[in-house]
């Protein structure tokens, strides 16, 4: 993974789950990235949770250092509801660990959506977001100051289901599901690039199988001393469509930052967020007809009302993912 390229500042929003988890120590030991701050929401477990399973992350991978700053747990509007995560990331987010909290560490005093755009100021055009929970934090930051998505350098988010079903609802993702409107807001955003959505299609794909967990269990590098027990316990129902594989989708969506080939095909489609309350909210929407028009010579098709331009993740390349994996787990 060496480079003489200046690592990207990134800022991660978290959940507090087991992939999350997974996500973080990706970030915290890819020299690609230089991880400057973490905000939490409520997703997985409450915010302050998420915080504490963050905290208890960076000590123990001796970065103390980094801000971590509480977000939201009330939702920019209303939502349906879901069943709760615990049987698939445990009580307590980390697989029923009940890791002891780090001793004298404590979240930063800021708010989640404040440590965004001061840290976002500092470097404008020059930080990124990857966003792994629900998307209340980002609208929040958006709706203080709009000016703010057009400093983000890249938005990364895992979110959606471009054409893959839903985990959280028939055809709605979790963290689209727990927030539909303030995931319409960030999608409508003015970011400088077209963000891109890293949803079920790439993340169902994208599986650890029973090499990366043989390996895992040799807890070679501290990531994986870490997070043996919480990816076993999450492996039993977070594999559910996938099985008997198992998904790792705020991982894959942090690696789409540091190695945008491991996205294989991303067009910039149209995209919108069902707000509604009828049997599709809380679900991405993607206007795939672009694709078949732009075939057609001549022919064009205007971006639906109420739609905007992202980066879709459609594919994946599975074996450099599972062989990132097993780098993180200590394969030499
Ligand atoms: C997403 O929902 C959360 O449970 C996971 O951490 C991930 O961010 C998957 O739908
Ligand atoms: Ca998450």
């Amino acid at each position: 993974m060496g480079s003489n390229v200046q690592p990207r500042r990134v800022i991660i929003d978290t959940d507090g789950g087991v992939d999350d988890a997974a996500a973080l120590w990706w970030a915290l030991t890819d020299p690609r990235l230089d991880l400057v701050g973490v905000t939490t929401v409520g997703g997985v477990v409450s915010a302050a949770e998420a915080a504490g399973n963050v905290l208890r992350i960076l000590d123990a991978a001796g970065r103390r250092d980094i801000p971590v700053a509480v977000g939201a747990d009330q939702r920019v509007g209303l939502a349906p509801s879901l069943r709760r995560a615990d049987f698939i990331h445990g009580d307590d987010g980390l697989g029923n660990t009940q890791r002891p909290m780090p001793q004298g560490l404590s979240p930063s005093p800021e708010s989640a959506r404040d440590l965004m755009l001061r840290l976002c100021a500092e470097a404008p055009g020059k930080t990124s977001i990857v966003a792994l929970g629900p998307l209340t934090n980002l609208a929040m930051a958006a709706a203080d100051d709009p000016a703010w998505p057009a400093r983000v350098q890249e938005l990364v988010a895992m979110a959606g289901s471009a054409r893959s079903g839903g985990n959280a609802l028939p055809i709605g993702e979790a963290n689209v599901a727990h927030d539909p409107t303030a995931a319409m807001r960030v999608v409508e955003a003015h970011w400088a690039r077209p963000p891109l959505m890293v949803g079920l299609d790439v993340t169902h794909r994208a599986t650890l199988t029973d090499v990366e967990f043989a390996l895992l269990a040799e807890q070679r590098t501290p990531a994986a001393a870490f997070l043996d027990a919480p990816l076993n316990f999450y492996r039993t129902y977070g594999s559910t469509f996938t099985a008997p594989n198992c998904p790792c989708h705020d991982l894959f969506a942090v690696l789409a930052l540091a190695e945008p080939g491991i996205v294989t095909d991303a067009p910039v489609l149209p995209l919108a967020v069902d707000t509604g309350m009828g049997a599709a909210w809380g679900t991405t929407v993607v206007d795939f007809r672009a694709i078949a028009f732009a075939r057609v010579a001549g022919s064009t098709q205007e971006q639906p009302a109420g739609f905007h331009p992202w980066r879709i993740a459609l594919d994946a390349d599975v074996v450099r993912f599972r062989a990132a994996l097993r780098g993180l787990f200590g394969e030499e």
